[in-house]
């Protein structure tokens, strides 16, 4: 098998193939034959050392990919075998053969290829849990989307309009025309605006009900205060980290320095509320995961669920493909694929 591993933290360069054997299923998991596999923005922080949930370099990165079950381990049963599937991997992902349990594996609805399979999982799930488990957006509501182009972004649009919410949302302006294409009610540039005094203009001082935070740093304070009065915040994620060229120590200072402290006389006065999302450690509640993926794939089926990918890469150009991220120049999905 091939792998792309992170041989140390550093550029994109640092991202080298290796072969090691063929790995073997254990019990209860099947092995995938990989076509596809979706790139994170958690892989990037993980490459540069941001990332405190990734293994230690050298390490193999990579939650999703898309593929066909080859080998099934104990316990499984070999009617998987020529199976086409899209997978959630607890690291691991960037390699041509990845086992994974039965239980992360879903089977690819027909409408979609690899490619956009292997841009669903984590997108979808994490928008999912971000809005209809955790955030209980219903119709009628509002939603500030930060980072709409992306991958999670473009997913929550999905589920915001499915759900017939206002949605408000920041990206760069060159991805304005795309994002109200999808269905983004109120396009913010957040670069040239100020998002916060944009947010109140908009919303006649009153603010919105749902915000989904994945940059962190000094927007969680300003966040907080577009929130309306039954307001939720959903954290998850800091792509602020990205930001400076500071060393990796001096940057989580700063990230802790803006951290805002939410207290609950100030919370219930406010009738605002906080919570924070991290997919990645929600593997002990595979039940929930599978739950929300079935009604994921419905949605798939039902129109509404549309993974989009902005570019391919192959597996040999993962450095690029990181590359192409970091300049911020995708919207939605970049994957790579196995050429077999
Ligand atoms: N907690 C979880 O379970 C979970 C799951 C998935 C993702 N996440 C987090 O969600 C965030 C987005 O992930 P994603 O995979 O959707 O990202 P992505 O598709 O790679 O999106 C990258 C986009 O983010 C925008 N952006 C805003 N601030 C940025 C910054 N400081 N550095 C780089 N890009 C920035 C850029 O769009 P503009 O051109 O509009 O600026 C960029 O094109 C990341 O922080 C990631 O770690 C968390």
């Amino acid at each position: 098998m091939k792998q792309i591993v992170i041989t140390a933290y550093g550029n994109p360069a640092v991202l080298k193939i290796q072969e090691k054997a063929d790995p073997e299923p254990s019990a209860g998991e099947v092995r995938v034959k990989v076509k596809a596999i979706g790139i994170n923005f958690a892989d990037i922080l993980a490459r540069k050392g941001l990332y405190p949930d990734a293994p230690k370099p050298p390490c193999v990165v990579g939650y999703e990919i898309s593929g066909v079950i080859e080998a099934v381990g104990p316990g499984v049963s070999a009617s998987l075998i020529d199976s086409s599937v899209l997978a959630l991997t607890r690291f691991n992902g960037y390699a041509d053969k990845v086992c994974v349990p039965e239980n992360s594996v879903f089977a690819i609805p027909k409408s979609l290829d690899f490619e956009r399979s292997a841009a669903l999982p984590v997108n979808y799930l994490t928008a999912y849990q971000l809005i209809c488990v955790m955030g209980g957006l219903k119709k009628g509501e509002s939603v500030l989307i930060h980072n709409a182009g992306g991958g999670v972004g473009l997913a929550a649009l999905d589920i915001a309009r499915h759900l017939e919410a206002a949605i408000y949302g920041t990206a760069s302006a060159a991805k304005h025309s795309f994002l109200i294409q999808r269905g983004l009610n109120h396009p913010i540039d957040y670069r040239s605006q100020d998002f916060l005094a944009a947010i109140m203009e908009l919303t006649d001082k009153k603010g919105v009900e749902l915000i989904l935070d994945p940059i962190g740093g000094r927007s969680w304070k300003k966040n907080y205060q577009a929130l309306r009065s039954t307001g939720r915040l959903g954290m998850f994620g800091v792509s602020s980290l990205t930001e400076s060229a500071m060393g990796r120590i001096f940057q989580f200072i700063r990230l802790i320095a803006q951290m805002p402290w939410y207290n609950p006389l100030r919370l219930m006065n406010a009738n605002k509320s906080v919570f924070g999302v991290n997919l990645g450690h929600m593997w002990h509640e595979r039940d929930k995961i599978a739950g929300w993926m079935q009604k994921i794939l419905a949605g798939v089926d039902d129109g509404w669920v549309r993974p989009h990918v902005d570019r391919t890469f192959l597996f040999e150009e993962a450095p690029q493909a990181h590359a192409y991220i970091e300049a911020r120049k995708n919207i939605g999905k970049t994957v790579l694929v196995v050429d077999s």
